[in-house]
């Protein structure tokens, strides 16, 4: 969360740090700003809001210099207003900070003490106020640095750039990534590989604790005891070219809609088609012999895990757990020798996956994330890493990187049930048709969209909607309701049908719709008994399936539904996952709320 871009240039920094801050727009977008060094005095524009909020303030308000350094906000500490945005100032230097400083309070509290005047409520403002009190003490401004940092607690990533110091911007990281970029006779700072892609490939990846001294010459790096160290140069592949919408309203609806032609591609890197089974990029790893499968993640792609532990113990007959990965580390969990440990992450960077990963990692469990983006803090710490191929993903409310992630699953599953016996070769060979089956299923689904436009039509006013289904379903329930909810503000949740009667269902009555998914499978009878209990307190049911909905019964009238292809348990998810994922954006779109970027969230989550 929050982006950081900083530039040691030859000419002025601005619109350059205005692209890379579009760039990392994902990681939040309550505010932005940027300061510059220009004539040895420190300048600053800032703004609430999306970026686009700065760019018109900066045509105002211009400002330019040849070092800079540039921040978008989410959030922590302190309301969205200006007065909070970054970068923050203290008697002479500007600071911009992605994470959380806890010990701040105390720290502020002897800082007033000491004569300083605080402008609003952040966490960051104090690292300004620290640094501008050593250098009135008469530290050299990198003591002052170095001081500061031995003084702060929590995670950070921090860019300092300090009046007359026209030669340097100061970067430190604890606990969130930032990576230095090296061009030629410039130097820049950037939260990620992304943010930098129009300004260098070439990258050195600060570790734990490292902080760096970064001028338009060189670039030193120093660890947490201030000793020069040497890290390691790496050359990126992100493109530097911007997604865009193409013909769609939203990148969401685009992202939705490419499904189809973005799975044929993950399935082709997974599944050979031709009879060479599935190829998983995992080197000579032995999944016959892992003794526990645990599958950590957040949000969607913690949805994912749980279809994945449906699929591993259905096929491949090994005990799976899966938690969310804010909770995990701190509940001591019990690792098992010879266990696996996945991490399923659309960004790679997620504060609380990336810290569980590290907890597996040091329990000595073998790392496996399965990950869009490819250059990313977890796949630096992986022993194995599976990418999932859907391309950026700008949509904050994730799409087709579930399904991709999916795929990439029922890959796995696939292999790890083959390398365990439990799987044979016309096992393989029919999981891999019905895989290739998945495009055009999703196809099918998105040519009908309509019907689910109709249905978001008419849920679009409801206050409260819940998303029931059974097995690999209560899954896609849950995922639903999360749609729903993060991009139509509409209250929703996602239950197993068979849940409902243990409390959920005192909610129901003829003002909450139910979204019951259906397939025609074993467990198709009691999901329709589940959706009759709802019927009989005159929920508004409505029916996703690829049976008769007449079968699920009739309120009187018959049920609103959507007509679904068939498919067997390896497709079903994914297709299933379609229909949800259009009612929320239809539903958003039907709101009039920003599909693309909701109110309060970020794509990339680097706080706890
Ligand atoms: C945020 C996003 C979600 C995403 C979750 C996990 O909350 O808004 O769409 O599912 O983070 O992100 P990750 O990058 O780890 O998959």
């Amino acid at each position: 969360m929050c982006g950081i871009v900083g530039i040691v240039g030859i000419t002025n920094t601005v619109p350059r740090m205005m692209e890379a801050l579009h760039r990392l727009e994902y990681r939040g977008y309550d505010s932005a700003g940027v300061a510059t060094l220009h004539g040895g005095e420190l300048h600053r524009c800032r703004a609430v809001g999306k970026i686009a909020a700065l760019d018109s303030k900066l045509v105002d308000q211009p400002i330019k210099g040849d070092i800079g350094i540039g921040h978008t906000r989410w959030a922590t500490h302190g309301e969205a207003v200006e007065v909070n945005a970054h970068p923050h100032m203290a008697d002479g230097l500007a600071v911009v900070h992605n994470g959380i400083i806890e010990n701040f309070a105390s720290l502020k509290k002897e800082l007033i003490e000491n004569g300083h005047n605080f402008e609003g409520e952040t966490d960051t403002e104090v690292v300004a106020h620290l640094i501008s009190e050593y250098l009135a003490r008469g530290l050299a401004p990198k003591d002052a640095v170095f001081e500061t940092l031995k003084r702060i607690e929590g995670a950070f990533a921090l860019a300092i750039i300090i009046k007359n110091e026209n030669e340097r911007i100061f970067a430190a990281r604890r606990g969130s990534p930032l990576v230095v970029g090296m061009g030629k006779g410039e130097n820049y700072l950037g939260s990620d590989a992304i943010a930098l892609a129009s300004l260098s490939n070439k990258l050195i990846y600060l570790e734990e604790g490292d902080w760096a001294e970064i001028s338009r010459e060189a670039v030193t790096v120093f660890d947490m005891t201030g000793a020069v160290v040497t890290r390691p140069v790496t050359y990126s592949q992100v493109s530097n070219t911007f997604a865009d919408k193409g013909n769609y309203r939203h990148f969401m609806q685009k992202e939705i809609f490419e499904q189809p032609f973005i799975l044929a591609q993950t399935i082709g890197k997974y599944f050979d088609q031709t009879g060479g089974g599935v190829k998983l990029p995992a080197g000579d790893f032995d999944f016959a012999n892992v003794s526990k499968v645990t599958i950590i993640a957040c949000g969607t792609s913690y949805y994912a895990a749980l279809v994945a532990k449906f699929w591993l113990e259905k096929m491949a007959r090994i005990s799976v757990e899966v938690d969310i990965a804010s909770e995990f580390r701190y509940r001591d969990p019990v690792y098992t020798e010879g266990g696996l440990a996945i991490f399923i992450s659309q960004s790679g960077e997620t504060a609380d996956t990336l810290a569980a990963l590290k907890h597996a990692k040091a329990a000595g469990q073998s790392i496996l994330s399965i990950l869009n983006a490819e250059e990313s803090s977890m796949s630096r710490e992986s022993d194995m890493v599976f990418p999932i191929y859907a391309g950026p993903e700008i949509g904050v409310a994730s799409t087709k990187a579930f399904t991709c992630q999916l795929i990439v699953l029922a890959a796995l599953a696939t292999e790890i049930a083959r390398a365990r016996g439990k799987l044979d070769e016309a096992g393989v060979v029919s999981a891999i048709n019905s895989v290739g089956e998945i495009p055009k299923l999703v196809a099918d689904v998105l040519s009908n969209h309509k019907g689910i436009e109709k249905i978001a039509h008419k849920i679009a006013k409801a206050r409260d909607i819940l998303f029931v289904g059974r097995g690999l379903h209560s899954a896609i329930a849950m995922e639903g309701a999360l749609k729903l909810k993060e991009i139509s503000y509409i209250h929703a949740e996602g239950y197993a049908a068979g849940e409902l009667k243990h409390g959920p269902i005192a909610l129901i009555d003829e003002n909450v719709p139910v979204i019951g998914l259906a397939p025609h499978n074993e467990l198709f009878d009691k999901t329709v008994s589940n959706l009759q209990e709802i019927m009989a307190r005159q929920g508004q049911v409505i029916v996703i399936s690829d049976h008769d909905p007449s079968a699920v019964g009739s309120n009187g009238e018959d049920l609103m539904s959507f007509k679904m292809p068939k498919c067997d348990d390896i497709a079903s998810p994914i297709v299933y996952a379609v229909p949800v994922q259009l009612l929320a954006y239809y539903a958003a779109v039907e709101k009039g709320t920003d599909a693309d970027q909701p109110r309060n969230l970020a794509k990339s989550v680097t706080v706890e």
